[in-house]
C-alpha cells in the first residue's frame, strides 16, 4: 500500500504568523526522500493554507505524484488547469468547518459533477472523488467516469465505541471490495494515525492512503529535540 502525505498543515503553521516558514514543498520533497509516494495538498475557497504559490512550487519541484484536493467549482478548476496536477480529489467545502466533514454527495451533485470531472479529465488530469463508504454512492462516482475514489475513513477514525469502529471498518470493506469490482483504483484516508492504521492496512483492495495531520503533529514533536538544540548552540 502507497503512502501519500498531505502537507496543508505545514502551511497552516506558516499562516498562523503570516510568515514564509515552514515551506509546504520543502517538507515535500524529505516526505519524498522518507519514502512517500505521493504529495497532497488542498486548496481552500479561502486560502487558510496552501495558496497558488504552493501548488505552483509543487507542480514544479515534488517528484512523486501531486494531488490536489479541491471543491467542484469553476474557480478551483480553473486552478487546476493551470498547475495540472496528476490528480484532483473533488472533496465537499463548507466555509467554518475545521476539516473536510464527510465525503461528496455524488448523488445529488451527479448533474453538476458528470461536466466537471470530464472537463478535468480533458485536460490530462486524473480524477478522484472523496466518498463516504457507502455503495451506492460508489457505484455513482463509477458512472460518472472517475479514474479512482478515496474512501473517506473519518467515522472509523472518530468512532467513539468498539461496535462503533467495527461497524465502519466493515462499512470501507464492504465499499473497498464494491470499488474494485466495478474497476476503480481505491484510496482511502481522513483520521488515519499511528494508532488506528493497521485495521486498514489488511484491505488488499486499498491501493494508497492519504495521511497528514497525524505525521504533521508528530512530526512537530520529534522534530523539537533537534532544534532546540540548533538554538542553545547558537546562544552558547
Ligand atoms: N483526504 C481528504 C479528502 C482530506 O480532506 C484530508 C484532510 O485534509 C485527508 C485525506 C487527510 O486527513 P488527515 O489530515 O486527518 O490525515
Amino acid at each position: 500500500m502507497k503512502l501519500a502525505i498531505n502537507v496543508d498543515h505545514y502551511a497552516t503553521i506558516r499562516e498562523a504568523r503570516r510568515s514564509t516558514e515552514p515551506e509546504p514543498v520543502l517538507a515535500a520533497l524529505l516526505a519524498e526522500q522518507a519514502g512517500a509516494e505521493g504529495i497532497v495538498c488542498h486548496i481552500r475557497s479561502d486560502r487558510r493554507h496552501i495558496t497558488e504559490r504552493d501548488l505552483r512550487h509543487l507542480r514544479g519541484t515534488i517528484k512523486t505524484t501531486l494531488n490536489i484536493e479541491m471543491a467542484a467549482t469553476e474557480e478551483m478548476k480553473a486552478i487546476a488547469r493551470e498547475i495540472r496536477p496528476d490528480v484532483v480529489s473533488l472533496v465537499p467545502e463548507r466555509p467554518e468547518e475545521l476539516t473536510t466533514e464527510g465525503g461528496l454527495d455524488v448523488i445529488t451533485h451527479q448533474a453538476h459533477l458528470g461536466p466537471h470531472i470530464r472537463e478535468l479529465q480533458e485536460a490530462g488530469i486524473r480524477v478522484s472523488i472523496f466518498v463516504d463508504p457507502d455503495t451506492e454512492q460508489i457505484a455513482v462516482c463509477h458512472k460518472l467516469g472517475v479514474d479512482m475514489i478515496e474512501i473517506n475513513t473519518g467515522a472509523y477514525a472518530d468512532a467513539e465505541s468498539e461496535a462503533d469502529r467495527d461497524k465502519a471498518l466493515e462499512d470501507i470493506i464492504r465499499s473497498a471490495r464494491r470499488g474494485d469490482e466495478l474497476g476503480l483504483r481505491i484510496h482511502a484516508g481522513h483520521g488515519l494515525d499511528y494508532h488506528n492504521l493497521q485495521p486498514i492496512l489488511e484491505i488488499e483492495e486499498i491501493e494508497e492512503l492519504s495521511i497528514g495531520f497525524s505525521i504533521v503533529a508528530r512530526s512537530a514533536i520529534v522534530g523539537i529535540d533537534l532544534a532546540v538544540r540548533e538554538m542553545v548552540s547558537l546562544i552558547s
